[in-house]
Formats: structure tokens, sequence, C-alpha cells
């Protein structure tokens, strides 16, 4: 029928429209035969290869809404093992606890996928921590982490957190916004937690840090090089290089070659990597001034001695300690911000935090302040990042051939563990509800991973949640918080790219902050 149809129009053309017309009926059974041999290789459910439509499909999703939506989107039409493509390679997704677990435990998942481009703009390829996939470099690197951020620097944070925290509480006004009294809640609690990773793993004067600053400003005034940084412009440099990292972390090559959209993420990424080297500049300067050093080094110290032996580059030592500051303010000052909105939405739970709290504070103070005495705090904190996580899902890149349940896994296979729905769709008795209750009894490790396990695990696990234990205490402690009239965790606009975050283009997301002595009896919980 339609070669008739193309061919009634003229006599002559006849014969070439008849040659066009078989050679598109070949073409287009070359890709049928194609996309069928395709979808008869592979046994795991996921959209259909369609002559290449279906990784082009897939990763336009991927792309433009985020990979914790698509990768929610895909688990959800297809169930709990997803094989969709991204750049045209093969990806998996598991919301299973079996296979998530298998792939955390195992050692042949050490690796991450990214576009190698968007990882050499923010300066991750093959250096640092996070999506270092150069193996050996990655271990190196990673035991430098774990020991900062364990052993005499856990104990250390406790006193730090509390300090930290409450001196930005006596300084609240300079976080309120508007004449009514609303305080910007996340831009206090980034502000708090980059102190806190300043004070523990840089120690370099931020401005504000008088006594520090003075200090040193003969130094400073030596070398006119020197640049202070206000902690305001340092968070600023470290959001935008989030935006970069979220925008760049999957983008085709082409992306980086188009300069209107990329010009602007590389520079944003290169400030931040100028502010850090600043920094170590001026920490090499104090260590070199330094009459005698602390018996324990904080970690930009030992980076820096490690540099000096020639066992580390100074690239590699800038964006180590580029992403050890970036990592609390990234993850867990948006958790505590979930948190404190979650706590407003159930003020049951709030009564019990605050009866606990004032029970092992009665004893003695916040600083000395028995940390594994706050069981309903523990539950807290682990209900709110089931039930409203930050980061809810970890890329990994299988480095061997494997099996997963029955699966056969290509070496090279991106994989995505989709640990948000997970905790959404197994074993908690009230998944799709906010409650202790899910915590009542003890949840076995399988079931429950906010933070990873195994080889490649949260290196700051442990010393988050004495962070969000200590930051928490001495909020709620001092304050009860009251976000805008129906601002809730889900009715506040959120993108899921790289980790669930709120938008903040409004004052939505700004809370009033209320003492808690001018209300005994918390009538305004
Ligand atoms: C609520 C707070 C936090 C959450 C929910 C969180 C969650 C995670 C998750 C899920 C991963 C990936 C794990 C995997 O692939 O199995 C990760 C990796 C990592 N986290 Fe955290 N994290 C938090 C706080 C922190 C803090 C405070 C630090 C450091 C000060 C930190 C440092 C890191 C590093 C360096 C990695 C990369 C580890 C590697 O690739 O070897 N995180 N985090
Ligand atoms: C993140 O995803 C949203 C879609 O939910 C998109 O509008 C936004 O531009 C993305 N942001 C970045 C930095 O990629
Ligand atoms: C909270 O979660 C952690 C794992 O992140 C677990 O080790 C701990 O036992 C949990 N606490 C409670 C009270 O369930």
């Amino acid at each position: 029928m339609v070669p008739e149809m193309i061919t009634t129009g003229s006599v002559e053309g006849h014969s070439l429209c008849e040659v066009t017309t078989a050679l598109l009926l070949l073409l287009l059974l070359i890709l049928l035969i194609s996309s069928w041999r395709k979808t008869q290789s592979s046994h795991i459910p996921g959209p259909r290869f369609l002559a290449g439509l279906g990784p082009f499909l897939s990763y336009g999703r991927f792309i433009w809404t985020g990979i914790g939506t698509a990768s929610n989107y895909y688990n959800n039409k297809y169930g709990s093992t997803v094989r969709i493509w991204i750049n045209g390679e093969e990806t998996i997704i598991f919301s299973r606890s079996s296979a998530v677990y298998h792939v955390l435990r195992s050692p042949h998942y050490t690796s991450r996928f990214g576009s190698k481009k968007g990882l050499e703009c923010i300066g991750m390829e093959g250096r640092g921590i996070i999506f270092n996939s150069n193996i050996p470099l990655w271990k190196k690197s990673r035991t430098y982490f774990s020991k900062a951020l364990s052993g005499p620097s856990l104990q250390r944070t406790v006193g730090i957190c509390v300090s930290s925290t409450a001196k930005h509480l006596d300084h609240l006004q300079d976080m309120t916004s508007d004449p009514s009294g609303h305080v910007d809640a996340l831009n206090l609690l980034r502000a708090i937690v980059v102190d806190i990773s300043n004070r523990l793993f840089l120690r370099v004067p931020l401005d504000g840090q008088l006594i520090y600053t003075l200090c040193f400003k003969r130094l400073a005034w030596k070398s006119a090089a020197f640049h202070y940084f206000s902690e305001k412009e340092l968070l600023l440099k470290i959001h935008n290089y989030f935006e970069t990292w979220q925008t760049v972390l999957i983008q085709p090559d082409l992306f980086f070659k188009i300069g209107w959209l990329y010009n602007k993420h590389k520079k944003a990424a290169q400030e931040l990597q100028d502010a850090m080297e600043s920094l170590l500049e001026m920490k090499r300067n104090i260590i070199n001034k330094a009459e005698k050093l602390d018996d324990d080094l904080d970690f930009a110290t030992e980076l820096i001695f490690a540099q000096n032996h020639g066992e580390l580059s100074a690239d590699n030592v800038r964006q180590c300690v580029l992403e050890m500051v970036i990592a609390a303010p990234d993850t867990l000052s948006i958790s505590l911000f979930f948190m404190l909105m979650l706590l407003k939405q159930n003020p049951e739970v709030e009564l019990q935090l605050v009866e606990e709290m004032s029970a092992v504070l009665d004893e003695t103070a916040v600083e000395n302040m028995d940390y594994e005495k706050l069981k309903v705090m523990e539950r807290f904190i682990n209900e709110s990042m089931r039930f409203h996580p930050v980061v809810d899902f970890t890329m990994r890149k299988a480095m061997e051939d494997d099996e997963v349940e029955g699966m056969k896994i290509k070496k090279g296979t991106n994989i995505i563990l989709n640990t948000g729905l997970m905790h959404k769709t197994e074993f908690f008795p009230k998944p799709r509800e906010f409650s202790l209750t899910n915590f009542d009894s003890p949840v076995p490790n399988r079931f429950f991973q906010p933070f990873g396990s195994g080889p490649r695990s949260c290196v700051g696990k442990h010393i988050a949640m004495v962070m969000m234990k200590a930051i928490l205490v001495t909020l709620l402690s001092r304050y009860t918080v009251c976000p805008r009239q129906g601002c809730t965790v889900s009715s506040i606009r959120q993108t899921n790219n790289l980790s669930q975050q709120p938008v903040e283009d409004e004052h939505s997301l700004s809370m009033r902050f209320i003492p808690r002595s001018t209300q005994p009896n918390h009538r305004q919980l």
C-alpha cells in the first residue's frame, strides 16, 4: 500500500521510489531483528532496546528527572531488578535487600560509575575518595579518611559539635531572613556543620574565628597570596560545587563541548578547588610556624605530611580535603533539616525526645552526656533516614563477572542500589509511614542501609551518628522549631538527582526558632 501511494505522483520516479522503499523496509527489518535479539539476550526486566530507542529514552529520563527519581520510576514500573542504559552502558537497578546486600558486601563492586569528563571537571576522576575508581589510590586515600573519622577524632567530636551549635544559636539573628523572625534553617545547619568539619579536619581560620585570625594576621600580611574566606563564601562555593556535581555526573561527552552549557559548571568546580588550595596553603604555613604539633594530627596535617613524603600527589591531597569538607554539608545538614520538619509533624515524638534528653541531661553537662543512652533519639534519627533520606541510592560498577541471585552480571555493568525504595518495601511494619515503632525491635543489618556497608560504605557513618545526636541535643534543648504553615517533608518541592534535596528558591524552608524556656509545658509543641 505504501509504495503505491508514493508512486502515484510521477512515472519517471517509479523505479527510484521502489528502490527507496525496499531499502527502508530492509532497514526496518534489520532494526526489528536487532532489537528482538537484544531483548532475547537479556532476561532482566526493563524497557526494550527497540533499535536504540530504549537506551535513548532511559538515558533521557535519568538526565531530565535525576538519577534518584528515574531509579524509583523504573523500579516501580518493572520490579525490584531492572536493566536500563545510562550513556549507552548497561545499568542494573536493584531495590531488593538480598541483591543490595550481596553487592554491598562483595569485593567485586568497589568501583563507581560516572562520566569521565564530568568527574574530571569536579576533580574526582582518579582522585580523592568518593568517586575515585582507581582502586589502589582509592584504598590509600580511604585509610586517611578512616583514621580521621574514628578513634580520638570521634571523641573530640561531641565537644566541638556542642560548642559550634551553641555559637551559631547565639548568633541566630545572622540567619534571620525576614521581619517575621523566620530563620533560614537549612543554611544555619550548613554553617554549623561546615564549622564543625573545619574544626575537626582542617583547622584553619575562617572569619568569625577572631582569635585565630589575630594570631595569624602577621603571617597573612607577609604573604599577599592569602585569601581569607568567610564561612558564607565557603558555603556558597560548596553549594555551587554540589550543583555542578549533580549536573555533570552522567552527562554525555557532547555536553562538555557546549560552552554555554558547560562553562558555568566548570567555573563553579574550579572555584571550590581554588578555595581549597588557599586553605591548604594557609594550613601549610600554620604547620611550618607551629613550634610543636598535637599528638593526634588532624586530617589535613596527615595529608600534607603524606605529600611531603611523596606518598600522595598535591592534586590528590587537595581533592581529599575538599571531599572531607563537603561531605557533611551535602548530607548531614540536609538530613538534620528533614528531621526538624518531621519533628514538627510528629509532636508526640518531640515530647518523647525532650523527656529523654532532660532525663539524661539531668546527670551531666551536654558535652559529657552519655550518647549511648539516647535510645529514642537514635530511633528517631534512624526512622528519619528511612522515611525521608537524603542519600537514597548508591552507584557502583562491577569489576568482575558475577552472579546475583542467579542473574549473570557482566564485568563493567553499572549498578544502582536503590536503598531508599528498599527501606519502604521490605521488613518494616509500617513501611510507608513515619513511626518510631519501625525501630521498636532490632532491625537486621541487611534491611536498613542508610550508609551502605562493606568495603565502599560511608566512611563517615559512625561520626555522622555522633554529630547528628550532639547537634540535635544542643539545638532541641534550647529551641523548638516551627516551619511555615503547611510546610511538610512531602509538600516542599524537592529534586532527586544525586541525593534528595529541597528546592531553595522560596521562603518555604525557613522556620521560627522558639526558645524553650518561654514555654515550660511544651504547649507549643
Ligand atoms: C547523614 C549523613 C550521611 C549519610 C546519610 C551518608 C551516606 C553515605 C552513603 C549511602 C554513601 C555510599 C556508600 C556505598 O556506596 O555503599 C556514602 C559515602 C561516603 N560518605 Fe557518607 N553519609 C553521611 C555523612 C557523611 C559524613 C559526615 C562524612 C565525612 C565527614 C561522609 C563521608 C563519606 C565518604 C568519604 C564516602 C565515600 C566512601 C567511598 O567511596 O569509599 N559521609 N555516604
Ligand atoms: C535535578 O532534577 C530536577 C528534576 O527533578 C531538574 O529540574 C534539575 O534541574 C536537576 N538539577 C541538577 C543540578 O541537575
Ligand atoms: C540505627 O541504625 C544503625 C545502622 O545505621 C544501627 O546500627 C542501630 O542499631 C540502629 N539503632 C536503633 C535504635 O535501631
